[in-house]
């Protein structure tokens, strides 16, 4: 991953753009899969040196537990998880969670979850 984003993005006005499309990255989405964890300790670190928030997604993970003892979903600025009923924690039809210790990122997503099924409010 580190040498992915070293030989694909450049620093502009202290943005992350990658090379190819001009785009901003932002985040990083690692993908937790058969309960299995990323390495978490080595993306969180990439992470801050290149300044990128961190979505888990936690869709196949949760209960999974790190190397040190911390869980899918905690780890990163948002964890989200899937109630889909073929899912670790399936659900009687489709659901799913977001988990933040951010209190500002939670009310975001809280004001998501109500409000995304009506309009586009994803604007940042
Ligand atoms: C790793 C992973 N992420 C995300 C999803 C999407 O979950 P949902 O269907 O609840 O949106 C799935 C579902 O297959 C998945 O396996």
């Amino acid at each position: 991953m580190e040498e992915l984003l070293r030989e694909t993005t450049r620093w502009d006005n202290g943005q992350l753009i990658n090379r190819r499309t001009g785009g901003i990255i932002k985040v990083m989405i690692p993908v937790h899969l058969f309960g299995q964890m990323a390495d978490m300790k080595s993306l969180m670190e990439i992470a801050k040196t290149y300044r990128l928030a961190v979505i888990e997604d936690a869709a196949q993970a949760i209960g999974s537990e790190h190397i040190g003892g911390k869980r899918a979903g905690e780890m990163g600025n948002i964890g989200c998880f899937s109630f889909f009923p073929s899912k670790n924690l399936g659900g009687f039809g489709d659901g799913g969670m977001c988990t933040t210790n951010d209190p500002h990122l939670a009310e975001h997503l809280r004001y998501c979850a109500r409000m995304a099924p009506n309009q586009n409010i994803i604007t940042r």
